[in-house]
């Protein structure tokens, strides 16, 4: 197993401002780690750091032991934004295609992966449709079917499950697995409980610290409860107390 990921004692911030602290975190090769942590937390400032796109305050990360930000790098991680960054006037297709070569895939190999990737979020009989003719909903599976396009070995998601029907979820997850037990490395943010219950580890951020970290089961263990859910209410809860004793 290889550390894909690996931030350590991170601090980070804009301007003056410091939204995360001392973060450390490592997903090994063959992972699905999922960050949670209330709006505002610094879920997707910490996944701009590990992308590159914003620099250190302090500390370190780096991707497949090469610090970051690195922008060759970047060819191996399929990334998906929290804010859909697509073009409107263009196909469904013509977005693939596009982005699909920026991560220097070649056509003929875009050509077999653009099916499958479309397959994975539904929207294969919609792939001819202007994207501004989309929904919401099926913008977001646009942006994951991008992320997934190149196959890449990185996969980087801000919120891949939002305005995702419940029995898409679970096909997505289904992928997710498949691509994990593949040896690829995943990272992910949710506000959604299943899908912290679905990653093999949780990292959970609130008011810029890491207050609880674990897989689901020893997290539920660790803390006596029946659900992730609860873990991070009472995480939530002992974090309060310190601050007010500080
Ligand atoms: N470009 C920016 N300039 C200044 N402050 C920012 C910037 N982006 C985010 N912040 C601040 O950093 C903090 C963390 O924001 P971040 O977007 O990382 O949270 P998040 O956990 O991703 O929230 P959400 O779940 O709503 O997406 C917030 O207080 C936010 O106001
Ligand atoms: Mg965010």
């Amino acid at each position: 197993m290889t550390n894909t990921i690996q931030v350590s004692n991170l601090e980070q911030g804009y301007g003056r401002t410091v939204v995360l602290k001392d973060i450390n975190l490592t997903v090994t090769s063959g992972e699905i780690l999922a960050l949670i942590g209330p709006s505002g937390a610094g879920k997707t400032t910490l996944v701009s750091t590990i992308m590159g796109m914003l620099r250190p305050m302090r500390g370190q990360v780096a991707v497949l032991n090469t610090p970051m930000p690195n922008r060759p790098l970047l060819a191996k991680i399929g990334f998906m934004a929290q804010t859909d960054a697509l073009y409107s006037s263009l196909t469904a297709q013509e977005n693939l295609l596009f982005f699909g070569a920026m991560q220097g895939i070649s056509r003929k190999k875009l050509r077999e992966q653009i099916p499958h990737a479309a397959g994975i979020v539904n929207l294969v009989s919609d792939l001819t449709k202007q994207v501004s003719d989309y929904s919401g909903g099926m913008k977001r599976r646009l942006s994951l079917a991008i992320a997934l396009v190149s196959d890449p070995e990185i996969l980087i998601l801000d919120e891949p499950t939002v305005g995702i029907d419940p029995e898409l979820r679970q096909q997505i997850w289904h992928e997710l697995h498949q691509l994990a037990a593949a040896g690829r490395t995943i990272l992910l943010t949710t506000h959604v409980m299943e899908d912290a219950e679905e990653a093999d580890e949780v990292m959970m951020i609130r008011n810029g610290e890491a207050i609880a970290q674990g897989t689901p089961a020893e997290l539920i263990a660790n803390y006596g409860v029946s659900s992730v859910e609860e873990v991070f209410l009472k995480a939530g809860r002992q974090q309060d107390a310190t601050t007010h004793n500080d």
